[in-house]
């Protein structure tokens, strides 16, 4: 039977919360030492593997792209986590204290603060430097989650969780990978399980009643922070500590090849709830073609 949003269900997702907390202090095993031949990303998640350049770098450079790049990921994770609790405070002010509502947006701002703690680590314990997203991304980052209505901005974190859970999946069932790497993979799906399920369910209200129109501008909107999230992830600057010869010319051909893998292979749980609100059509299809490279609509 399909769930409803219910106070029994929204009850039963706090219960969870509040009687299985997940502590990254001591789910995540962080004194395991790093050594010297884990991965730290699965390989076909790296930006430019599968691309002719690829072969171009030595193992060691190979495993830093790894390295660096999933330093950029968790960053960004955290970093999008951080704008998402700006507008759970935001929302929280307009519900009433007591209701399911804003008792488990509390549960939901409780775990978001404890995964950007997390994400944090990772970033330090891998020695990370990553590169702090630009104008723009800040721009309409803290502009949207400052301004537009809720149904838009739950829409836009839901996206974003869709496809870093789908990335959290392949890293944690990647036996190749690091297990700190693993267990905060895991962590995060798990919770964030619970946050997708809610935010799926009360999206409803506005997905079931919305018509053409505004089926095309959610669509869109899971579109443009989906583009959101990946130009956070390929840097020039991540290729010119490499040492390779031309970073530029590697970036871009990063950029592009991790383009055709995510609209491959990282979009299904995305793609598959913009479908359950009848997203795609004449105007939405082809902007996902050409921004997200996803072939079968
Ligand atoms: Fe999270
Ligand atoms: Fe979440």
């Amino acid at each position: 039977m399909k769930a409803t949003f219910s106070e029994a269900t929204v009850e039963r997702l706090i219960r969870i919360s509040v009687e299985k907390p997940l502590m990254p202090e001591t789910y995540v095993p962080w004194e395991e030492p790093l050594g010297d031949t884990a991965r730290f990303m699965p390989e076909h998640l790296i930006s430019l593997q599968g691309h002719p350049l690829w072969d171009t770098l030595s193992p060691l450079q190979q495993r830093e792209l790894g390295r660096h790049e999933v330093v950029q990921v968790m960053y960004s994770y955290a970093w999008s986590e951080g704008l998402a609790c700006l507008f759970f405070n935001r929302h929280l002010l307009s519900l009433e204290p007591g209701s399911v509502e804003y008792r488990f947006l509390l549960r939901e701002l409780i775990e978001e603060f404890r995964h950007q703690e997390m994400f944090g680590q990772v970033v330090k314990k891998l020695d990370g430097k990553p590169v702090a997203p630009g104008f723009w991304h800040r721009f309409w980052g803290k502009w949207s989650v400052r301004n537009m209505p809720a149904d838009c901005v739950f829409m836009s974190v839901l996206s974003v969780e869709l496809m870093t859970d789908l990335y959290g999946k392949y890293i944690r069932h990647d036996d190749k990978v690091h297990i700190i790497l693993r267990k905060v993979s895991e962590l995060h799906n798990i919770e964030e399980g619970r946050h997708i399920f809610y935010t799926k369910l009360w999206l409803e209200r506005f997905t079931a009643r919305a018509g053409f129109l505004r089926r095309s501008w959610y669509s869109l909107l899971v579109l443009a922070n989906l583009y959101f999230m990946r130009t956070l992830y390929v840097k020039p600057q991540i290729f010119e500590r490499l040492g390779v010869k031309d970073p530029k010319l590697y970036a871009r051909a990063a950029a592009q090849n991790l383009k055709q893998k995510l609209g491959k292979d990282c979009l299904e749980e995305a793609l598959d709830f913009v479908r359950s609100f009848h997203g795609f059509n004449w105007i939405t299809r082809p902007l996902w073609r050409w921004v997200m490279n996803v072939k079968e609509l």
